[in-house]
C-alpha cells in the first residue's frame, strides 16, 4: 500500500525552500504526496517562530492527531522548522517526531524508531547535499546559508536555526548550473543574512564574489537574493550590483526601525544615516532600482516620538512594499529576558495602521514611475478564467495583463497602462511571443 505525506509549511522563503528538501526525503523512503481526502500517514508542520500567531496556529491543529490516529493507527505527526526550546518541550508531548531541519538526513531513521525522538545538535551539515523536490518549475529556491550569528534582540531565528553555516560556492554553482539546464529563469538564493556568506572552503571569496561567478553561468535567467544586512554593502558590491543584468534591480532592505535608540535596543549595528547612505547609493547607482523594507511596530518601550522618528524614515525612503509587523516578545531572546514589552496592542495596531496608510501612498507614487514604460515580465501565473497572466519586473513589480495563453515560464514585454498601489496594470505586447 502507498504510503501518504502532507506537509504544512508556515513562514518564509527559507521554510519553503525546507519543505522542498522534506519532501524529497520522503519520496525517496517512498512516500507520496496524499491526495484530497486519500488516508494521511504523515503529516509534517514546518514551523516558523518568528511570531507567536504561526506557532499558536500549530498548537491548535494537535487535537486532531487523535482523530487521525484512530482512522489510520500508522498515523505519525511530524514537527520541524524553526521551535524555540520552550515550545520543542510542549511539542513532544503531541507529536510523533520533533526533530531539527539540520538532521533531516537523519528523517528517514526517525521514521522508523520508536517515537518521540528527542533531537540533538550537530556541528556538520549534510542538509545542503539533499537534493530538493522544486515545488515550481521555473523559479526555484537556493539556500547559501542556514542560521544566523546577528542576534537581533526580538529575532527567534539564532536560537532556532542556530549559528550560521555557510555552503560551498561549489555546491551552490553546481544547484544553479542544474537548474539553468533544467529551463529555470529565476534563481532565488536565500540566506537569513545572505548577504554576510563567505565561503568555507575559499579564504577571500565573498558573497560578491559568488554573485559574479553566477552571473557567468550562461543563458538567459534572472537571480534575486533575500535577505540582506544593510551593513554587508560595500563600494564592491553596490557596484557590481550596478553592472550586472542577471541580477536583479530589486532588494529587500530590512530597516526594523527609524529610530537610533531603538535599532540600538534591537542590537541591529547600524544607525539610521547609515541606512540612508547604503540605500542612496543603491538608488542613484542602480538602474530602476527598486526596494521594499521590514519594519518592526511598538518594539519595546517604543515613544510616539520614536515612532514618528520611523514614520518620518519611511516616508523619505518610500519603500514600494514593506513587510510591517507588530512586535511579538520571543521566549528566550535579549528582549524578552531584559525589555518589557510595554506597548499597549491598541497603539500597536494603531501605529501598524498609519504606516501602512502611508506605504498605500508610496507603494503607489513609486509604482507610477513605470507607467507608459514597456517592461520585461517573467510571467508566473495565469488565470484561466479571468485570461490574465500575472508575472513579476526585475525589479519584482507585480504585472498583470490580459491573455489567452497561459504563459507562464516566459519572458514576455509588456507596456504599462496603470499604476495600483501594488501591482501595475500593462497591456502585452503582441508581437513579442
Ligand atoms: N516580532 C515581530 N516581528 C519580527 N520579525 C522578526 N522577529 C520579530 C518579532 N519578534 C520580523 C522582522 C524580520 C522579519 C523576517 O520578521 O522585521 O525582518
Ligand atoms: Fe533575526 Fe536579526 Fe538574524 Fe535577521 S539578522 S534572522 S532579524 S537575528
Amino acid at each position: 500500500m502507498i504510503k501518504t505525506y502532507n506537509i504544512i509549511t508556515f513562514g518564509c522563503a527559507m521554510n519553503r525552500s525546507d519543505s522542498e528538501r522534506i519532501a524529497a526525503v520522503l519520496e525517496v523512503a517512498g512516500y507520496k504526496k496524499a491526495k484530497q481526502n486519500q488516508r494521511l500517514d504523515l503529516l509534517v508542520f514546518n514551523a516558523c517562530s518568528v511570531r507567536q500567531s504561526a506557532i499558536d496556529r500549530i498548537y491548535g491543529q494537535m487535537g486532531k492527531f487523535a482523530y487521525l490516529k484512530k482512522k489510520n493507527p500508522k498515523f505519525k505527526a511530524i514537527v520541524t522548522g524553526c521551535i524555540l526550546p520552550k515550545d520543542k518541550q510542549k511539542f513532544f508531548k503531541g507529536f510523533d517526531i520533533v526533530f531539527n531541519i539540520k538532521e533531516l538526513d537523519k528523517l528517514i531513521n526517525f521514521l522508523f524508531k520508536e517515537a518521540p525522538i528527542k533531537q540533538s545538535y550537530q556541528t556538520g551539515i549534510k542538509y545542503f547535499k539533499i537534493k530538493p523536490k522544486y515545488q515550481n518549475k521555473f523559479s526555484a529556491l537556493v539556500p547559501i546559508s542556514f542560521g544566523c550569528n546577528r542576534f537581533c534582540a526580538y529575532c527567534a531565528v539564532p536560537y532556532t536555526r542556530g549559528l550560521e553555516i555557510n555552503r560551498s560556492s561549489k555546491d551552490i554553482i553546481k544547484e544553479t548550473k542544474d537548474l539553468i539546464i533544467d529551463g529555470y529563469k529565476e534563481i532565488n538564493l536565500l540566506g537569513q543574512t545572505v548577504s554576510s556568506w563567505k565561503d568555507p572552503n575559499k579564504k577571500n571569496y565573498k558573497f560578491v564574489n559568488l554573485l559574479k561567478d553566477i552571473e557567468k553561468i550562461p543563458g538567459k535567467f534572472w537571480i534575486r537574493f533575500h535577505s540582506p544586512y544593510v551593513l554587508d554593502f560595500n563600494d564592491e558590491l553596490i557596484d557590481f550590483l550596478s553592472k550586472t543584468k542577471k541580477i536583479n534591480n530589486y532588494l529587500n532592505l530590512p530597516l526594523q526601525s527609524g529610530d537610533d535608540a531603538i535599532l540600538k535596543k534591537m542590537n541591529r549595528k547600524y544607525t539610521v544615516n547609515q541606512y540612508l547612505k547604503v540605500l542612496n547609493s543603491l538608488k542613484k547607482k542602480v538602474e530602476d532600482f527598486n526596494f521594499s523594507t521590514d519594519i518592526i511596530i511598538g518594539f519595546c518601550g517604543e515613544t510616539k516620538k520614536q515612532f514618528q522618528n520611523t514614520f518620518k524614515i519611511f516616508k523619505k525612503i518610500s519603500p514600494t512594499m514593506a513587510y510591517i509587523a507588530k512586535y511579538s516578545v520571543r521566549p528566550g531572546t535579549v528582549a524578552q529576558k531584559i525589555f518589557k514589552d510595554n506597548v499597549l496592542l491598541k497603539i500597536k495596531k494603531q501605529r501598524h495602521k498609519q504606516l501602512t496608510n502611508l506605504l498605500r501612498k508610496t507603494g503607489k507614487e513609486n509604482n507610477q514611475k513605470e507607467v507608459d514604460k514597456i517592461l520585461e515580465v517573467l510571467v508566473d501565473t495565469w488565470l484561466s478564467k479571468e485570461k490574465e497572466c500575472l508575472g513579476k519586473t526585475r525589479n519584482f513589480k507585480t504585472v498583470r495583463f490580459k491573455s489567452n495563453k497561459d504563459l507562464c515560464n516566459k519572458f514576455v514585454n509588456v507596456r504599462i497602462i496603470k499604476a495600483r498601489e501594488f501591482e501595475l496594470i500593462g497591456k502585452l505586447n503582441e508581437n513579442d511571443i
